[in-house]
């Protein structure tokens, strides 16, 4: 099962999720990274900012991008990834990639679905993702798979749910303004990942939280299927852990963990 570390904030969660980037990164200098965006990895990359570590070769790729929106929009991941991401950590640009980071706006379903084939060749090319960092929504999805996710799929188009626009406005001058689709790595596509790093805090993600690490693995908790993958450390704090049954365990496997 998953490791599950309960944290006392975000900020101790960065440490040892940057952590584990590092031990990567000082392994294999051109190793390859799946990055989140949202609010909940940014400590993580706060935290790797500051280590200073030589990342000009690493090459990264995101889970996924809205579609509808040009990729210069101050709100398309390809330009939050660039913002909060490859200029911090000094990524090099051109190893950062975004899904239907080629697409220009009005792109149509052939072209979109030729760049989402195009991404998963892309990530096979480099040798698969070594690290995924993953961040979960209210409605357990990871990456931009919604409930009703097959726990096979890989990059594709998906419509977002009501419930994540809601969530993403806060980005945006108002709810009309958040797209209504993306392009997201598949669950497939994210299990491929030699190993997970699932992030979460606060009491609105309990649910998900709890859904994910101890619900039953499911389409309908599309988080759930990290539960299938060999190596996932969970990294959360008490609010987003306060649903989780067996976390007086987790706290004590962490405790005693063996040197
Ligand atoms: P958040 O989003 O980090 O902004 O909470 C997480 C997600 O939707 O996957």
């Amino acid at each position: 099962m998953a490791e599950v570390v309960i944290v006392e904030s975000a900020e101790d969660a960065g440490e040892i999720a940057a952590s584990l980037i590092e031990t990567l990164v000082l392994r294999r200098a051109d190793a390859v990274l799946g990055v989140a965006t949202g609010s909940t990895p940014i400590s993580t990359y706060r935290t790797l900012a500051a280590k200073r570590l030589d990342l000009t070769r690493v090459r990264a790729f995101a889970l996924d991008e809205y579609v509808g929106l040009e990729p210069g929009h101050p709100e398309s991941y390809h330009s939050v990834i660039h913002r909060e991401v490859t200029l911090p950590l000094g990524l090099s640009p051109s190893l950062v990639r975004v899904p239907g980071d080629s697409l220009t706006r009005g792109a149509d379903a052939t072209a979109l679905d030729s760049a989402a084939e195009e991404y998963e060749g892309a990530i096979a090319a480099a040798g698969g993702i070594d690290l995924q960092i993953l961040g979960i929504g209210a409605t357990g999805h990871i990456g931009f798979n919604e409930p009703g996710s097959s726990l096979a799929s890989r990059t594709r188009v998906k419509t977002l749910m009501h419930q994540t626009r809601l969530d993403n406005a806060r980005f945006f001058d108002s709810l009309d303004d958040v797209p209504r689709h993306c392009i997201t790595q598949g669950l497939g596509t994210i299990l491929e990942a030699r190993q997970l790093v699932l992030l979460a805090f606060g009491e609105h993600k309990a649910e998900a939280v709890a859904g994910a690490l101890e619900g039953p693995v499911s389409a309908s908790t599309p988080g759930s299927v990290v539960q299938l993958h060999p190596h996932v450390t969970a990294i959360v704090d008490a609010a987003a852990a306060s649903r989780l049954r067996f976390a007086d365990y987790y706290r004590d496997a962490w405790e005693n963990r063996p040197r």
